[in-house]
């Protein structure tokens, strides 16, 4: 903040907004249709990535005064990270349609704020591209948890052998929901293969397509990724494979129920990740952030919880602390900053959302995430 107002002394605005909600309206302007829809876009009627927002809206902060406010610090420790503020980056695939740079610009800027990079299954490049990319940053890995086993088992180890320092698998897309956005481009992206770089760069896709993908078996590779993209077939007891190829903390990401986040504890998982992928897969599914309070309450003692879904500000990142959340992951707004400035865009967000939270703290009265309580906020009809 006082680094704008500096150089606004000098006549400089900043280059991009700095309401991370605006970001939307210019990434717009200037991206593909295709690009944009597969950002911007949710499952169905997106309904339920406007009730994320809508969610956010219906808590309001009671700010507290006189409480020594000078001296903050928003670090915590999740999954066995330390992290300067309690933010991630969420897993996206397919950065590459919106910056050639992709994941790698992602994970630079993520390895600059320190906060921790989660690599997605679908990425552009390949887990070790992005593992160099990010070096001494935290990364984690997101998990598509193929239906070939020994492709799962060589994810998890490339993963492990590359710094990935924690697992997370994304139990909410068994298959890719109704997105009318992405249908009405047919899907192009994944069409081309581009999301494909963790699939086509591994030994064992490759021994099962007949070799490494060249132009020649590249349809096959990619009708062969879509037959073993997900796994409908998975249940609880499959849980065991995880924690039996995984040796660090493993958090299962789109729990919306009470009763799944109990299951995942009793199956011996470290965290759950309450989220609806930003709206992306059950249209008409619950708000994400009204999902949070009774998740929290059935496991918080057990595990550790983190939100993601409709995060924009620092208010909303207040909002998903108080009411339990040991941190949060942010999906689109990053995206728009590496569509709009690539790595340098991504820093903007990270910074942005950083210093609003660390304000938001600040005037009402808190110093640390973990004074952060329910108490804090009051339902609001409005
Ligand atoms: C996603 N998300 C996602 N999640 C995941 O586990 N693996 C993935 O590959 C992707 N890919 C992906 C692409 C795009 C373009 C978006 C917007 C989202 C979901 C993501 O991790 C996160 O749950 C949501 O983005 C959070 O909601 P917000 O912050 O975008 O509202």
């Amino acid at each position: 903040q006082n680094e704008i107002y500096l150089k606004g002394l000098g006549d400089a605005v900043p280059e991009l907004p700095t309401d991370l909600t605006g970001l939307e309206a210019l990434a717009e302007r200037r991206l593909s249709s295709a690009a944009f829809g597969y950002a911007a876009g949710a499952a169905g009627s997106e309904a339920t990535a406007r009730a994320n927002r809508a969610a956010f809206d219906r808590w309001r902060i009671v700010p507290r005064m006189l409480r020594d406010v000078a001296e903050r610090d928003l670090s915590v420790r999740v999954l066995g990270t330390d992290m300067p503020a309690p933010v991630a980056l969420a897993p996206v695939g397919v950065q590459s349609i919106f910056h050639p740079d992709g994941e790698l610009a992602a994970a630079r800027a993520a390895a600059a704020a320190g906060l921790p990079y989660v690599l997605s299954t679908a990425a552009s490049y390949s887990i070790e591209e992005v593992a160099e990319a990010n070096g001494d940053g935290p990364r984690w890995y997101q998990l598509y948890w193929p239906k070939d086993r020994e492709l799962a088992v060589s994810f998890l180890e490339r993963a492990a052998a590359a710094g990935y320092s924690a697992l997370v698998v994304t139990l909410d897309t068994v298959a890719l929901a109704w997105r009318p956005r992405d249908l009405d481009q047919a899907y192009l992206p994944f069409l081309r293969g581009i999301g494909l770089a963790n699939y086509f760069s591994d030994p064992v896709f490759q021994k099962a397509v007949g070799g490494p993908v060249t132009d020649a078996n590249r349809e096959t590779a990619i009708l062969h990724w879509a037959a073993n993209f997900s796994n409908p077939s998975l249940t609880w007891d499959d849980l065991a494979f995880l924690r039996d190829h995984w040796r660090g903390p493993i958090a299962l990401k789109g729990i919306q129920h009470p009763d799944d986040a109990r299951r995942a504890v009793d199956a011996g998982m470290d965290g759950v990740i309450v989220s609806n992928h930003g709206g992306r897969q059950v249209d008409g599914a619950v708000a994400s952030l009204d999902a949070l309070a009774p998740v929290v309450e059935a496991v918080g003692d057990r595990a550790e919880v983190l939100f993601d879904s409709g995060i924009r500000t620092g208010a909303d990142v207040v909002k998903a602390l108080a009411l339990g959340a040991k941190a949060v992951l942010v999906g689109r707004p990053y995206v728009y900053g590496l569509a709009l400035g690539g790595q340098a865009g991504v820093t903007h967000v990270l910074r942005c959302l950083q210093a609003e939270l660390d304000l938001t703290m600040m005037l009402s009265g808190h110093t640390r995430p973990g004074d952060l309580g329910p108490d804090l906020l009051v339902r609001s009809d409005a």
